[in-house]
């Protein structure tokens, strides 16, 4: 076991968050009266025993039901505030945030409205829990290429408050090659890239996303660990992986959290990080994934300060402020 009290102890920085996936039972039901909007449930036992997955997309068919109570600029910026909170109780410094404006747009919601709310959470996180955030906004994978080149298309008003570009939703059957025209438009305009890929998908697609996307980090990448040869790449091109133990279980990626291949990713060299992906939905934050892992792998204190140092490694943070964050987490692991 790492040392009592280090996992809190470190300074860190979350890199896979879907903000729609931290909207906890109780606030999609206080969104739901808010809004006028019906749900199959009515209490937040009722949404927490829905939450049984056998696969990704038995996950995702409850995540856009969730997320169908968010209407108003006030709604995201309720949403967010919620996540900012509870991820600097576990000593969270910096912020990645996806957000998926295809899960929204559709029943009516203003792209500005998003985007907004989301902004004007982070701008109070920024003032009174001194964490610093950034927005990524993700295509769904599952639509084509020309509705993703629309939401460019209105991301290009708001580089100053997007930092880059992902790509998540229904894996299989939807390779990262489907969006290599809007991947190279972004890299373009300057976005940084990341994608999901390797959660449920194969190598192939891990592969796909490096050399067609040409994506800076990639979220999951589990699946890498099958292919020699790519661990090779990702190792050499140090292209970190954003890893979330929790939602591996919950999602059936591992069929117990003894197997997570974290540890073998720290021996390959790969710049693993530890993440909630969708807090609300598997049960924990960024802290509880840490314990977890250390729970059933017995981390030793040297990786667990591994993969917080990783986190500043890979965050999209100018170099001044790396070094600083850096600087900061050595202290704090003593
Ligand atoms: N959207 C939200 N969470 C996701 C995940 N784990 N995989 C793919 N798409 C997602
Ligand atoms: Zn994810």
């Amino acid at each position: 076991m790492a040392r009592a009290g280090l996992i809190n102890a470190l300074p860190k920085a979350e890199l896979h968050i879907h903000i729609e996936g931290s909207l906890e039972p109780s606030l999609m039901l206080d969104l739901a009266t808010r809004n006028n909007v019906s749900l199959p449930f009515s209490s937040r036992e009722e949404v927490l025993a829905a939450y049984q997955f056998d696969q990704l997309q038995d996950f995702l068919n409850l995540y856009y039901q969730g997320m169908s109570v968010l209407r108003s600029r006030v709604d995201f910026r309720d949403l967010a505030t919620a996540y900012l909170a509870r991820a600097a109780a576990d000593n969270v410094k910096h912020v990645e945030i996806f957000f998926d404006p295809q899960g929204h747009l559709p029943r009516g919601v203003a792209f500005d409205d998003v985007l907004g709310g989301l902004n004007d959470a982070l701008d109070d996180a920024a003032r009174n829990l001194g964490i610093s955030g950034h927005l990524i906004m993700c295509f769904l994978r599952h639509l084509d290429e020309v509705d993703a080149e629309r939401m460019l298309d209105l991301a290009l008003a708001h580089k100053d408050r997007i930092i880059g570009i992902g790509l998540d939703s229904s894996e299989l059957g939807h390779p990262p090659r489907k969006f290599k025209n809007v991947f190279r438009r972004a890299r373009d305009q300057g976005f940084h890239l990341v994608a999901h890929a390797g959660e449920e998908g194969p190598p192939d697609y891990v592969w796909e996303a490096i050399e067609i996307l040409g994506v800076d980090r990639i979220d999951h990448g589990n699946r890498a660990l099958e292919d020699r040869e790519l661990v090779l790449r990702i190792a050499r091109d140090k292209i970190p992986l954003t890893v979330c133990p929790l939602s591996n279980l919950r999602l059936c990626v591992i069929d117990d959290m003894r197997e997570h291949p974290i540890r073998r990713m720290l021996e390959a060299g790969l710049i693993a990080t530890v993440n909630s992906d969708d807090p609300a939905y598997f049960g924990g934050y960024v802290n509880e994934n840490f314990q977890a892992l250390d729970t059933a792998l017995d981390l030793t204190d040297d990786e667990v300060i591994a993969l917080a140092r990783n986190s500043f490694e890979a965050a999209f943070i100018a170099p001044d402020e790396k070094a600083r964050a850096l600087a900061r987490l050595a202290e704090a692991a003593g």
